[in-house]
Order: structure tokens, then C-alpha cells, then sequence
């Protein structure tokens, strides 16, 4: 870590701790989502961490970035996905976006005034995102979008949202993308999950009615939906990875610090070469995951994405959240499963990090095709 990132996790430490921390048990019970502590991460300047300062951003790297959704995550992991998402958002109309598109919309993502959502998935195109079936057809001056997307993150918290509809044929060359706000007429929210974890962020089906969407709102041209789509999803790849890695890091630190305190058999639990293994284990896979979303990150930061790395990175932080969280309510013990203590619910947020932005399936499925092509000289 360099002076600037020791410094900005410090500050950010304490404004989770102070700010977000006292909430956490409560909201979690009660699905509540407070704008107010998504605006005061935004004056803390977080949430356009790698957004050019022309548009409002911090103009920091991809490599800050992690380090600042990491430290969020170890208090909440709802807080620092809101982010991520909007964050992706921004960076994809800083990617294809016209100036014109740039100025109207990232400012106030930027400044956490407001928050940006992403909608690919439908309820029968998860992994399969190239089926989707809503429609835009082209009609006067723009698009009239009709269908219904599953299963978004800060679906009706977020104003601006892009929307992956399909404009042509089958298949991912049909699919075009479009910026569309909470209020256009003919949008409206479906209902709003139940989850397992995840609960202070809300995710929710939107539906399109002949929503009309102006010609000026189409991000790059017609067909090119899947790939603004993909970009996307390899930035947030890395962002769930940094994510998985601060819930790790949370549950290893609850668990050393419980198992030092905790005295059976008349010695402190952590004494046990049995828990000593667990606890090495924990922290050499965190340390693990940590190395490969920091090269995944340095990738983005060289403008040479790696998506294979992406995709590793996504999915060794992932999976090691939830080995390493199962692991700390273990270590914990009767406490451990009870809401007295912070690891069960890290715990039930975790798993949703192995599905979400391409199910760690895909992602082996993302990781084999680059091997293959990487091979193909040998076949
Ligand atoms: N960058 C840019 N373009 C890319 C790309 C990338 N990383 N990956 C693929 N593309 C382009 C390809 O080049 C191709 O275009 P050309 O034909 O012009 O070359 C086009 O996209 C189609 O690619 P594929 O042939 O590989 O497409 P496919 O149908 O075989 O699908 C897949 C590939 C990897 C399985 C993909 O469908 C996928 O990632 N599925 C998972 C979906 C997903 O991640 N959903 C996440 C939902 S969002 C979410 O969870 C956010 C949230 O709210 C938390």
C-alpha cells in the first residue's frame, strides 16, 4: 500500500466504523437501505473513485478502487455492492459514452447524489445473458422498450440505469444498450426479493411498457449491447472480487480475535493447533484472493484488461468469502450463529457473491475459453 491508500483506508475505516458499523444488525433485519449513509460515502469521495475529476471522479486507479471497496465491505457488504454497481455503471458510460451522455449522467454518480443500476439479467436469460428478450423498437426519434429484467441490484433506489435490450435478431449481436432514468414513462418496479443476505440492498425486477427511450440515449450504436455489456462486467468482476475479499478479511479478524479471548479446557481456543490450522488456512486463502484482484485491477489500470484474470480474480475472492465466513461462524461457535455477532451475517452475505455479475460456473466457463485460445496451436 502506498501513503495515499494507507491514508484513504485509514479515514475510510473510521467513517465505516463510526457511520455505518452501528447499523448494520438492525438494517439487516429490516432490509432498510439509508440514502444518507450512500451520500456521506460519496462526500467522503468513494463513489467515482476511478471517474476522471473532468466528470466529478477521484481520478484514482482501479488498484485504490479495490482497496476502498475491501474496507467497506468488512463492515457492510450491501454498502460497498451498491457501489460497485453504480461504479460500473459510471465506467461504462466513461467507456462508450458521447461527451454529451458523460455530462448529463456521471456527475451526480460521481458525487454519490445518486446512485446507477445495471440490467442485464432476465428470468430466463441468467447466464445465458445473450437470449434476453426485451425488446426496443425503433420508432420515431427513438425506442419503444417493452419486457421486464430480474433481479437488480438497487433496483428502484438507483436513477439511472443501463438497460441491455435487444434492437436486431438473435443472439448477442441483437442486443443494444440504452441509459433509461427512474421516472421514464412506461417504467415501473416489479416486486422486491426476499433474500437470504443482501438485505439493506435492495434487488427488484423492473418492467417496460412502451417505455420510450430517446435516440440520444443508445450507448454506442445498434448491436453493440453485449459487448458495452461484457466491458462492464469485467471491471465489476474484479470490484466483487475486492468485495469477497473484505468479507473474508472481517471474518478472519472476528475469528483470531474470538479465539484468543475464548478459554476451553483452561487455554484460549486459538491454542489448539486444530484452530491454528483453520485460522492459517483463512488467512492464506484471503491473502490469495487479495494478490489476484490486485492483478486483475493492475490490468485495468495498464488499459490492457485481462478478462481472464478478471474472471480468476472474481472467483478465487468469492468462493474463499464463503469458505472463509463458513469457516469463522465454525471457529465462533454456538455465538457464531447467532445475529450477537457480525461473522453469520457475513456469512449469508457472501453467498450471493458466488452468483452475482456471472456465477462462479461461468466464470470457469470465461477461464477455459482463454485457455483454450491461449492452446489452440497445440490442437
Ligand atoms: N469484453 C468485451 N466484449 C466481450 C467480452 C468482454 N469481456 N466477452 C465477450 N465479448 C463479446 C464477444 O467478443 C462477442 O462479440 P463478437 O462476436 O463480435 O466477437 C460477443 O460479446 C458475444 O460473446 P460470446 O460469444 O462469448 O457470448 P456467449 O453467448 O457465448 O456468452 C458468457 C458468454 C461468458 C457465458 C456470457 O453470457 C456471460 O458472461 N454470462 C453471465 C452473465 C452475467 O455475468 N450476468 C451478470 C448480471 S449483472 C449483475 O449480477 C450485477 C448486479 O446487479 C450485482
Amino acid at each position: 500500500m502506498n501513503e495515499l491508500q494507507k491514508e484513504l483506508c485509514l479515514g475510510l475505516k473510521k467513517f465505516c466504523r463510526d457511520t455505518i458499523e452501528p447499523h448494520m444488525e438492525e438494517d439487516d433485519h429490516d432490509g432498510k437501505f439509508r440514502m444518507d449513509i450512500f451520500q456521506g460515502l460519496g462526500k467522503y469521495g468513494v463513489t467515482g473513485v476511478t471517474l476522471p475529476e473532468e466528470f466529478g471522479g477521484a481520478g484514482l486507479s482501479c488498484i485504490d478502487y479495490v482497496y476502498v471497496l475491501e474496507e467497506i465491505a468488512k463492515v457492510s457488504v450491501p454498502y460497498a455492492v451498491t457501489i460497485s454497481v453504480s461504479s460500473m455503471v459510471q465506467s461504462i458510460l466513461n467507456e462508450y459514452g458521447t461527451q454529451e451522455q458523460k455530462q448529463k449522467y456521471l456527475p451526480a454518480l460521481t458525487s454519490g447524489e445518486e446512485i446507477g443500476a445495471f440490467a442485464l439479467s432476465e428470468s430466463h436469460a441468467g447466464s445465458d445473458a445473450a437470449g434476453l428478450k426485451t425488446t426496443a423498437k425503433k420508432t420515431e426519434g427513438g425506442y419503444l422498450l417493452n419486457g421486464s429484467k430480474m433481479w437488480i441490484t438497487s433496483g428502484g433506489i438507483a436513477k439511472t440505469y443501463i438497460v441491455m435490450a435487444r434492437t436486431g435478431g438473435e443472439g448477442a449481436k441483437g442486443v443494444s444498450a440504452f441509459i433509461l432514468r427512474d421516472g421514464d414513462i412506461g417504467f415501473t418496479y416489479g416486486k422486491k426479493e426476499k433474500k437470504m443476505g443482501w438485505k439493506t440492498s435492495p434487488t427488484r425486477e423492473l418492467i417496460f411498457e412502451n417505455c420510450f427511450v430517446p435516440e440520444g440515449n443508445l450507448l454506442l450504436s445498434e448491436g453493440r449491447g453485449f459487448t458495452v455489456a461484457m466491458g462492464g462486467l469485467d471491471r465489476g468482476r474484479v470490484a466483487i472480487g475486492a468485495i469477497g475479499v473484505g468479507c473474508s478479511q472481517r471474518a478472519l479478524d472476528e475469528s483470531i480475535k474470538y479465539a484468543l479471548s475464548r478459554q476451553q479446557f483452561k487455554q484460549c481456543i486459538f491454542d489448539f493447533q486444530g484452530l491454528q490450522f483453520m485460522l492459517s488456512d483463512m488467512a492464506t486463502e484471503t491473502e490469495a484472493s487479495r494478490l489476484l484482484v490486485h492483478a486483475a485491477a493492475k490490468s485495468i489500470d495498464a488499459k490492457n484488461t485481462n478478462s481472464k484474470l478478471c474472471s480468476m480474480a472474481k472467483l478465487k475472492a468469492t468462493d474463499t468469502a464463503m469458505s472463509v465466513t463458513t469457516d469463522a461462524v465454525q471457529v465462533l461457535g454456538g455465538v457464531g450463529y447467532t445475529s450477537e455477532y457480525p461473522v453469520e451475517r457475513f456469512m449469508r452475505d457472501a453467498k450471493v457473491l458466488q452468483i452475482v455479475e456471472g456465477t462462479n460456473q461461468i466464470q470457469r466457463v470465461v477461464i477455459a475459453r482463454h485457455l483454450k485460445k491461449e492452446n489452440e496451436h497445440h490442437a
